[in-house]
């Protein structure tokens, strides 16, 4: 069975060709003409989807070697998301399920995310019940996976997630956009001998399994502009040491309330994903925790499968295509 699935909900144009549980072949645009207005702006990026959709499928199918008519199912996200954008990859899905007579499967994009963690993994590789982190620039969530259809929301941001407070923390030090990843980069040229941890405080909010990081970015963008030369420039020690004390400050706390969850509802095992799953500090604590716990966790298998993509698309929907009513 083909399934053909399209991710638009935010600045990643992504579409993918499944055969079955297994990923034939995606292609994704990321729009990086977002860099140049420090952010993602929903008019241009629904035109920009509009612009690159259609070059992706025809690049996935000639991959495959196969035409649209023999796509079996489709898929697309449904929400959440930017709507202009939604409406792009919802539309081209409609369009081709409609044309050639197929079913659509709508994929709610968070549970997308989650089931990120399947591309690659047969069903009986996660233990459940699991305790799943997804921590993107969109979204900062805890969920309870009970079993395959079982999805509960026991957590998530009062404001900030930790995404997007790490891209406002990295423009403001001049960084690209979106900055985790070079946030990430410039962490590791840390050096103790060298450059001093800088003590940001670890907010938790209380009775709840809940996440703010508001406070934190606020008191992050003071420290930077005390740092600032002549209120402009920044030197890469400075900016060493915020990317390095801010990264360990949000993975402290992510890991925390995962740990505080897991251990609140008991859980079998623990499934980090979304985009800032590709952090490296994050990565090192959670695996550090297994280790002393022996509660197994698991990562999307690719990094290609921690920020938007199409192949968690597919795959959702696939699952939900072999569920008995
Ligand atoms: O899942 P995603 O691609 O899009 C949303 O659904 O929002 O996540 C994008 C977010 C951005 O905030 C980006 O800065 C962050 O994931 N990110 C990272 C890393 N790579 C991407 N954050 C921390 N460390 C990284 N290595
Ligand atoms: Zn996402």
């Amino acid at each position: 069975m083909y399934l053909l699935a399209f991710e638009s909900s935010c600045d990643d144009t992504s579409v993918a060709l499944l055969h079955d549980e297994e990923l034939i072949s995606m292609h994704t645009h990321t729009q990086i003409e977002h860099i140049q207005t420090l952010g993602v702006v929903p008019e241009i990026a629904a035109r920009l989807h509009a612009d690159h959709i259609f070059d992706l499928i025809t690049k996935v199918l000639q991959d495959a070697k196969i035409t649209l008519t023999d796509i079996d199912i489709f898929a697309a996200t449904s929400e959440p998301g930017l709507v202009p954008s939604l409406l792009i990859g919802k539309t081209v899905a409609k369009t081709l399920a409609t044309a050639h007579k197929k079913p659509l499967i709508w994929v709610n994009h968070i549970e997308g995310h989650i089931f990120s963690v399947l591309l690659e993994r047969k069903i009986t590789d996660i233990q459940f019940p699991s305790v799943v982190l997804s921590a993107s620039g969109g979204h900062n969530d805890l969920y309870l996976w009970k079993s395959l259809y079982e999805i509960e929301r026991i957590g998530g941001t009062r404001d900030d997630s930790a995404g997007e407070s790490m891209d406002k923390v990295g423009r403001s030090m001049g960084l690209p956009f979106p900055a985790g990843r070079h946030i990430d980069n410039l962490a590791k040229k840390f050096d103790p001998r060298k450059h001093n941890l800088i003590d940001f405080p670890l907010v938790l909010p209380d009775d709840c399994l809940d996440f703010s990081f508001s406070g934190l970015k606020s008191a992050a963008l003071r420290e930077i502009e005390m740092r600032k030369k002549d209120h402009t420039e920044i030197h890469e020690n400075d900016m060493i040491e915020i990317s390095y004390s801010y990264q360990k400050i949000i993975t402290d706390i992510l890991v925390a309330r995962t740990i505080e969850a897991q251990k609140q509802f008991k859980t079998a095992s623990i499934c980090i994903v979304g985009g800032v799953s590709a952090n490296s500090a994050l990565r090192t604590s959670i695996e550090t925790f297994s280790q002393k716990s022996s509660i197994p966790y698991y990562l999307p298998k690719s990094m290609k499968y921690c920020g938007d993509n199409a192949a968690m698309i597919g795959i959702r929907a696939y699952w939900e295509s072999k569920k008995v009513s």
